[in-house]
C-alpha cells in the first residue's frame, strides 16, 4: 500500500486541487451566457454544473479507486455506504445565484471515513477564497487558522438559513425564518448553503439552519464548523448527519438559544396550507 493512501492531508491535498480546477472552470463561465436546464420547477442545473462535476469525477476516481463518490449531478461510483471512505460533491453550490450572474457560489467536496467527517474543501471561485478542514486539525482559510465568533446571544446574532429548490411548499422553513428575524440581528439567504456554513466557520456569521439539505450541500461545511470551535446538530440537539433532515450549525455559544426557538415555532405547530398547494 503506497503511504500517502490514508493520510487525510492527501486526501485534502487532492480535493484542493480538484475544487481549484473546478472553480476556474466556474470562475470562466461566469460572464458568459448560461445553458440552463430543469431538474425540477425551480431546480436549475446549467452545463457549468456538469462540466465542474466531471472535472472533480475524474480527480476523484483516478487517485482514489477504491473510493465511493456520490456527486449531485448524478455521478456516482464505488461501493457506496459500505466503502470505508465516502466522498460527497457539489460541483456547483448556488446553481441560481450562478445562473442569475449573483456572485456566491462554490464548489464543495466532502469526505466521510465510516460515516464521520473527515476532510472537506470549498472553493469561493469569485473571492478566489479555499476553506479546509481536517478532522482534529482545524479549519483554514487559504492557510490562514480560523474560527466562529464569540458572540453569545442570540439577539446579537447575525444568521443564515435557505430554502429548498425542490418541495417548497412542503418545507416549514418559512415559519422558522420569521422568528428568527425577530430575534436576532437578521437572516441572511444567501443561496449557497456551503458558503453559509464556512461563514459559521469563520465567524461571520453567529448561527446557520435549514430543512432538507442534502449530503453534498453539508459534508464539508460541518467539518468547517466543528473543525473551527463550532457546533452541529438536529433541533433535538442529537447528531446531524450529512442528509439529515434538519440541520442546525453555530458558533457553538448561542446553538441552545437558537434550538429553543426552533423548538417553540415547532411546537407552534403550522398553519394549514391552502389545499392547491400542498
Ligand atoms: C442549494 C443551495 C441553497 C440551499 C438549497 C440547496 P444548489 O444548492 O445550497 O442555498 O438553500 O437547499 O439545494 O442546488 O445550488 O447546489
Ligand atoms: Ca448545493
Ligand atoms: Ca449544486
Amino acid at each position: 500500500m503506497n503511504a500517502s493512501e490514508n493520510n487525510p492531508a492527501h486526501f485534502l491535498e487532492v480535493a484542493v486541487a480538484a475544487a481549484s480546477e473546478a472553480g476556474a472552470i466556474i470562475a470562466a463561465a461566469m460572464d458568459r451566457p448560461k445553458t440552463i436546464s430543469y431538474k425540477g420547477e425551480v431546480d436549475l442545473v446549467t452545463e457549468t454544473d456538469k462540466k465542474s462535476e466531471a472535472i472533480i469525477l475524474e480527480r476523484l476516481r483516478s487517485e482514489f479507486p477504491a473510493h465511493a463518490i456520490v456527486a449531485e449531478e448524478g455521478g456516482v461510483s464505488g461501493a457506496g455506504a459500505s466503502a470505508e471512505y465516502q466522498w460527497y460533491v457539489d460541483p456547483l453550490d448556488g446553481t441560481t445565484n450562478f445562473a442569475h450572474g449573483y456572485p456566491v457560489f462554490a464548489v464543495s467536496l466532502g469526505l466521510l471515513q465510516r460515516g464521520e467527517p473527515l476532510v472537506g474543501a470549498i472553493y469561493n471561485p469569485v473571492s478566489k477564497e479555499m476553506f479546509t478542514a481536517v478532522r482534529g486539525e482545524g479549519a483554514h482559510r487559504n492557510g490562514v487558522s480560523i474560527h466562529v465568533s464569540i458572540v453569545s446571544k442570540l439577539s446579537q446574532s447575525l444568521l443564515a438559513t435557505g430554502f429548498p429548490t425542490h418541495k417548497r411548499v412542503q418545507n416549514p422553513n418559512i415559519h422558522y425564518y420569521w422568528e428568527f428575524t425577530l430575534h436576532s440581528h437578521g437572516v441572511r439567504r444567501a443561496g449557497a448553503a456551503a458558503l453559509d456554513l464556512c461563514s459559521v466557520a469563520c465567524g461571520q456569521f453567529e448561527g446557520f439552519w435549514e430543512f432538507g439539505l442534502k449530503s453534498w450541500d453539508t459534508a464539508a461545511g460541518i467539518l468547517l464548523v466543528q473543525e473551527a470551535g463550532g457546533k452541529v446538530s438536529n433541533f433535538s440537539g442529537g447528531r446531524y448527519k450529512p442528509g439529515d433532515f434538519e440541520c442546525l450549525a453555530s458558533n457553538s455559544l448561542i446553538h441552545e438559544q437558537m434550538r429553543q426557538l426552533a423548538l417553540t415555532v415547532r411546537e407552534r405547530g403550522q398553519p394549514q396550507l391552502p389545499a392547491s398547494l400542498s
